[in-house]
């Protein structure tokens, strides 16, 4: 059994995975309404409340702990003070325990989260369930992070596109925050399109060339700035659904066409859509269409694991080889071994 902890920006996370029944158990407590007053992540604050989190959470784990046989961390990306937090109960836990620690990437956990479901529903046949869906197109769509990864036979992963600028949830929150609502965004401006005409206002789409993979969102933010100075406050308000339905459309137009052009140019065999963004409705619809259409099975993070929790991070560690806490951490993902 493995129990991971998470703590790499503003949820601090633990969760047990029992590789013969799947997520055993699994906590998250956030902090957004806390940075919501800011308007976004304060790495001190957050830290500090990692700090009085954690131990409140372990302790729900506490009569799970003699069944423990590894631990699991999220080494990075992330803030670092938080990140902190983790690391440092996780090495208190693996001395006290003498359990081994293991130290796992974020985002490789984003990519593998997709198979959690799939894995929950037999967990006996999943490797070779797995083998079977290999390689895979992970989408990963975050606060912080825009990534088209490809993950190989061996389990290696690559990055086949990234976006050059702004993550795409940035893009929703920066989006939201010239539109008067609060951080983060993104559910809001998903609540406020679902009312909205798509076709009312236009905004650009990055890099539309097919031939490039490359993904950029910080034109649109600014288109929206300028078609805001266009209106009065009154004006904003009365086309609040519109603008909204407009500035989500060009986000997942783009992320569509980029997702298929990677399919279209190299053979995968099946799909799948991680990362807070994932929890778009629209989004999820539009990339499974994309993907059944290619004859490509899709699998969807379940909305509990799309933003940050502990579950990704146990069963991260349990479907990649094992590499100690302390490693340095990757500079990206474009390594085979983070
Ligand atoms: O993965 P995540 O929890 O954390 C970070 O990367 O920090 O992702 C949070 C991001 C935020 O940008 C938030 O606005 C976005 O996910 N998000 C959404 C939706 N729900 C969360 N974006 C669009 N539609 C949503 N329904």
């Amino acid at each position: 059994m493995i129990l991971a902890i998470e703590s790499s920006c503003d949820e601090s996370a633990l969760a047990l995975f029992d590789p013969a029944r799947g997520i055993v158990r699994e906590l998250v407590s956030t902090q957004a309404a806390e940075h919501e007053k800011y308007g976004g992540v304060v790495p001190e604050l957050a830290s500090r409340m990692h700090l009085s989190a954690l131990p409140w959470l372990l302790e729900e784990f506490r009569g799970d702990l003699p069944a423990v046989t590894r631990l699991a961390v999220t080494r990075g990306p992330g803030l670092l003070p938080c990140l902190s937090m983790g690391v440092t109960l996780g090495r208190a836990l693996a001395l006290a325990t003498g359990r081994p620690l293991v130290g796992v990437n974020h985002l490789r956990a984003h990519v593998h989260s997709v198979f959690l479901p799939r894995h929950a529903q037999d967990p006996a046949g999943f490797l070779a369930a797995r083998a079977a869906l290999l390689p895979h197109l992970g989408i990963v769509i975050s606060g912080g992070n825009t990534l088209l990864v490809r993950l190989g036979e061996d389990l290696s992963m690559q990055v086949v596109a990234r976006t050059v600028d702004d993550a795409a949830g940035e893009a929703f929150d920066k989006g939201a925050k010239l539109l008067g609502l609060p951080y983060p965004g993104g559910a809001l401006i998903e609540r406020h399109a679902a009312q909205g005409d798509v076709g009312k206002f236009a905004f650009p789409r990055g890099i539309p060339e097919k031939a490039d993979l490359r993904l950029s969102f910080s034109g649109l933010k600014t288109a929206l700035r300028y078609q805001l100075e266009k209106m009065d406050d009154a004006q904003v308000q009365a086309a609040l659904p519109d603008l909204c339905a407009g500035y989500q459309h060009a986000i997942i137009e783009q992320l569509v066409a980029k997702a298929g052009a990677a399919l279209d140019r190299s053979s995968y065999r099946s799909v799948g859509l991680s990362g807070g963004v994932a929890n778009n409705r629209t989004l999820r619809q539009r990339l499974t269409n994309a993907s059944v259409q290619r004859g490509l099975p899709m699998f969807l993070a379940e909305p509990k694991h799309c933003g940050d929790n502990a579950a990704m991070i146990a069963f991260a560690a349990w479907s990649e080889p094992d590499r100690p806490a302390d490693a340095a951490p990757a500079p990206s993902l474009t390594v085979d071994q983070p």
